[in-house]
């Protein structure tokens, strides 16, 4: 048995829960969290046949803002060392701007940024202190997009994540730790149903939704390279790529059939 431990958000469905399957046969211990604590459960026995690790789970809602001290207490109370964090829990709101409260705007901003941020300085400092460390944050190619008309704060919020990772890699690289932003494209979970925009998913091309283990044995690659950015699949690249050259007034143009509904008026 590895004597690694890995902290995975969200790990109960999706991405995280192929993170922590890649993550198992690499030989980590893991702990998973997430809300629903039937899945987490089911998650962990469905995890626990691909290798000789142990599987801790914890119940927590991230838009708890003492939800990230209460993960960190666990590992510490449990002599857990976690060393690697992975920040992948997530959703999007589906209403409009105009018709989310303020509070669910608050609540969103804490589970994708606040909570990262608190998880992150709780456990870097323990990472400091043995001098190694490895961080993966899931953002999204909407952190290179431009501004869509659904989801306003989505896209924003996971260019703040990249523009995060980066400061952690510029602040601490030289002290042994490293940030992984992880960037994937449409990927097969169940984030559109619970988002509301699973029709505008069952719209995109098939060659554009790629599947979430092949997500994640990418993220986890990378971020076991101490890469600072990934974007997973060849096809994402090359649109991350053609965002970054062609001007975004254009972007609208080409987005009706690959992206759809994310420049529609509203
Ligand atoms: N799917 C895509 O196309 C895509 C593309 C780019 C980036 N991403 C990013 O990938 C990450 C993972 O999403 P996914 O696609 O794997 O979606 P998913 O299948 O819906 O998984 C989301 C996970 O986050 C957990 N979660 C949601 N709200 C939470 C909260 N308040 N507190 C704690 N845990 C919470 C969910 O479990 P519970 O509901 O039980 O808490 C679940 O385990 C997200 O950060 C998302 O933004 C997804």
């Amino acid at each position: 048995m590895k004597n690694e431990t890995a902290l995975i958000t969200g790990a109960s469905s999706g991405i995280g829960y192929e993170i922590a399957k890649c993550l198992v046969k690499k030989g980590f211990n893991l702990v998973l969290t997430a809300r629903d604590q039937s899945k987490l459960e089911n998650a962990a026995k469905t995890l626990s046949p691909y290798g000789n690790v142990t599987i801790d789970t914890v119940v927590a809602d991230l838009h708890d803002p003492l939800a990230p001290q209460v993960l960190y207490d666990y590992c510490h109370l449990n002599g857990l060392q976690i060393s690697l964090l992975v920040n992948n829990a997530g959703y999007a709101i589906p209403s409009s701007f105009d018709q989310t409260p303020m509070e669910e705007e608050e609540k969103f901003i804490r589970v994708l940024a606040l909570a990262v941020i608190a998880l992150t300085k709780l456990f870097i400092r323990d990472m400091l202190a043995v001098g190694k460390g490895r961080i993966m944050m899931i953002s999204s190619v909407a952190a290179f997009a431009p501004p869509s008309t659904i989801q306003t704060l989505y896209g924003p919020i996971k260019t703040f994540v990249n523009r995060f990772s980066e400061g952690i890699n510029i602040s601490y690289n030289k002290r042994g730790i490293s940030s992984t932003a992880v960037c994937p494209g449409y990927t097969v979970t169940n984030f559109h149903t619970a988002s509301g925009v699973q029709d505008e998913m069952d719209r995109v091309p098939s060659f554009m939704k790629k599947p979430a283990s092949r997500v994640a044995y990418e993220a986890v690659s990378a971020t076991l390279k101490g890469k600072k950015v990934i974007v997973p699949s060849k096809t994402f690249k090359l649109i991350v790529f053609l965002l970054k050259v062609v001007p975004h007034a254009l972007f609208p143009f080409f987005s009706k059939r690959l992206a759809p509904g994310r420049y529609d008026s509203r």
